[in-house]
């Protein structure tokens, strides 16, 4: 079984992404050219038998390797290996490698073709997908990247096997999120389903796959290098950054749980949504195992969010859901901000 979702690029060509059996055609989506291969020491010891067959690169795991200095060091690598313009580059891996390889391709010797395979629920529902990568700077999310979509990415979701609960769990969170956002059939299938049928039963879980990049895929289409529309697939994600700033105790997708909850209450206190659907949206998030409150002291979650380096320091775009697969974007300054909340 596959699915084929094409991203639209900004110059009319397609960044193609397939969910499916895709692991064992593998050869059959690389191009007739060199291959350098990405990965993380994880990726790698689990699936040397694909990485081993081609020159690769292993980067060390967890969120504080997003850095330039590895980006340095696999410049380095990507040297001494003498990689060229003739060469491919493939991404193996979680949204960590995808986002720092995504860079590095659309940088080295400036620009290589590149694809990926993502390895992580997260990263074949939202990380690999769109053309956003890059790397943190002083502890600053993403700071420094590019918009460049990869030729393909493979999302396999036999990968997501060897997955812990806990990071599935996470993945899931990004996918209520795109329903959320776009797509209330794609909601319903948490309101039907258990974590362990998406867990044991594949095709629902191509179907829940599926259904978030074409969310993503719709939306990246209309506006590629997020000028309006693209700003809500952040649904959620205002919350999240600041949960994350203030506590290391939550994965991303946990954060965007409780951000998703966060948002949904204020959206019915700003009556752009009503108690019903946003009891939906809670209820949907809290039966799949995550999170949805943080513990952390709402005043510092608002502090947290006025210190957004990416931001003016007056207002806010909030993402708020406006029914079940439906929301807007809303500029608020944080005075404002400050007394729906508080
Ligand atoms: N570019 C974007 O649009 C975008 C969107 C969302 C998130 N992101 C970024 O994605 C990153 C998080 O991605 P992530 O959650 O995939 O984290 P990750 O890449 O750190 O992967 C999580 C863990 O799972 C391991 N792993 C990977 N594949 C596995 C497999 N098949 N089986 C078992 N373990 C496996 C990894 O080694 C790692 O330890 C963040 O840096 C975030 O900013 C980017
Ligand atoms: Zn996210």
């Amino acid at each position: 079984m596959k699915e084929i979702i094409e991203v639209r690029r900004s110059d009319g060509s397609f960044s193609k992404v397939v969910v499916g059996d895709v692991l064992n055609e593998l050869a059959d989506f690389l191009p007739d050219r060199r291959v350098v291969i990405i990965t993380d020491a994880n990726v790698h010891r689990r699936y040397m038998n694909i990485i081993d067959r081609h020159d690769h690169i292993v980067i060390g795991m967890g969120e504080t390797n997003k850095t330039l200095l590895t980006v340095d060091k696999i410049y380095h690598e990507l040297i001494e290996l003498n990689v060229d313009r003739e060469c491919f580059i493939l991404g193996f891996g979680g949204g960590i490698v995808t986002d720092i390889t995504g860079f590095v391709a659309s940088t080295y010797m400036r620009g290589l073709r590149f694809g990926f395979i993502a390895s992580t629920l997260l990263a074949q529902v939202d990380a690999s997908v769109g053309g956003k990568n890059g790397v943190n700077v002083e502890g600053y999310k993403n700071m420094v990247g590019t918009f460049n979509q990869p030729d393909f990415v493979l999302c396999d979701t036999s990968l997501l096997a060897t997955l812990p609960d806990r990071e599935f769990r996470a993945g899931m969170a990004e996918i209520i999120k795109a329903g959320a956002i776009a797509d209330p059939a794609l909601f319903a299938l948490f309101e039907h389903h258990t974590m362990e049928e998406f867990r044991k039963e594949k095709a629902l879980l191509t179907q829940a796959v599926t259904g978030a990049i074409r969310v993503k895929a719709a939306i990246v289409a209309t506006d590629e290098q997020e000028h309006g529309e693209r700003r809500k697939l952040n649904l959620g994600h205002t919350f999240a950054h600041a949960i994350e700033k203030s506590s290391s105790s939550f994965l991303h997708g946990e954060a965007v749980a409780i951000g998703l909850c966060m948002i949904t209450h204020l959206a019915v206190r700003l009556g752009t949504l009503s108690e019903e659907d946003a009891r939906r949206i809670t209820s949907v998030i809290a039966s799949a195992g995550l999170p949805v409150d943080s513990g952390v002291d709402i005043k510092r979650l608002l502090k947290a969010l006025r210190l957004d380096k990416k931001r003016d320091t007056e207002s806010i775009n909030l993402v708020v859901p406006t029914g079940i697969g439906s929301c807007d974007i809303r500029r608020m300054t944080f005075e404002a901000l400050d007394a729906t909340i508080l």
